[in-house]
C-alpha cells in the first residue's frame, strides 16, 4: 500500500518526504484554508517537493466550472491530480478531465456505488472517507472492502482505492488488510505508525546495558 500525506503544510511534507515513504499528497479546501496562502502557490510548491500525485480540489459544483478549475490546476504541474466530488457533475467532469489526459481523484465518496460510478468514469483514484463514516456510527472500512471486491470483479476498472479520512494507526492497518491501494494519512498519524512502547522500553534497556560496557562502535 502506498502512503499519501493528507496535508497542505509544506514544512510537514518536506520533513516526512525525507523518510522516503511518501508517495503523494492530498489537499482539500479546508487544508488549503489552514495555510492562509493562495492555493496555486501552495499546490505548486508541493508539486516541486513531491514527485508523486498531488491532489488539488475544485470548488466549482457544476460541470463547466469543474473543467475550468481542473484544467487550471493541471497547468501548475504534471503531477497534479484534479479532485472532484462524488456528484453527477463530478463524475461527468472526471470523464472529461481524464480524456484531456489529467489524473482525477474522485473525493467525498461514502458508498460502494459512488466508487463504481467513479471507476466507470475513468477515475485515477477514488477517495472513500473512512473516518467520517465511523463518526456516524457506520463502518467506514466496510466500504473499502466492498469497493475492493467490486473492482476485483471487473478487471476493466483501473481506479486505485485511496483510503481517506484516516484518523488512527488502526485505520491504516485495516485499510492495508482490506486491500486499499493507497492510504492518505495526516502527518501526526503517519508519525504514530512508528511508535511502540516496547520499542522505546527495549531501546532504553539495550542502551543502559551498552553504556555499562564502556565500548563504542566507532
Ligand atoms: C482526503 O483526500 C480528504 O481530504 C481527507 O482525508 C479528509 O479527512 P477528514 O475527514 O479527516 O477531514
Amino acid at each position: 500500500m502506498k502512503f499519501f500525506v493528507d496535508t497542505a503544510d509544506i514544512a510537514e511534507i518536506r520533513d516526512l518526504s525525507a523518510s522516503g515513504i511518501v508517495d503523494g499528497v492530498t489537499t482539500n479546501p479546508s487544508l488549503i484554508a489552514k495555510t492562509g496562502r493562495p492555493i496555486r502557490e501552495v499546490i505548486k510548491e508541493i508539486c516541486q517537493t513531491i514527485e508523486g500525485p498531488v491532489s488539488a480540489e475544485v470548488t466549482a459544483t457544476h460541470f463547466d466550472g469543474m473543467i475550468a478549475e481542473g484544467e487550471s490546476f493541471a497547468q501548475i504541474a504534471a503531477n497534479v491530480a484534479v479532485k472532484v466530488p462524488s456528484t453527477w457533475d463530478g463524475f461527468r467532469a472526471c470523464r472529461a478531465l481524464g480524456r484531456l489526459g489529467h489524473k482525477v481523484n474522485v473525493t467525498l465518496c461514502f458508498s460502494a456505488n459512488q466508487a463504481l460510478l467513479a471507476a466507470k468514469a475513468g477515475a485515477t483514484f477514488i477517495s472513500p472517507f473512512v473516518g467520517r463514516l465511523d463518526d456516524l456510527g457506520l463502518d467506514g472500512m466496510e466500504v473499502i472492502r466492498e469497493i475492493r471486491a467490486i473492482y476485483d470483479n471487473d478487471k476493466s476498472l483501473r481506479t486505485e482505492i485511496l483510503a481517506s479520512s484516516i484518523r488512527t494507526p488502526l485505520h491504516v492497518k485495516q485499510a492495508a488488510i482490506a486491500g486499499a491501494d493507497i492510504a492518505t494519512v495526516p502527518p501526526a498519524v503517519l508519525r504514530n505508525l512508528a511508535k511502540h512502547p516496547l520499542t522505546d522500553k527495549g531501546l532504553e534497556s539495550f542502551l543502559a546495558d551498552w553504556g555499562k560496557t564502556g565500548q563504542t562502535i566507532l
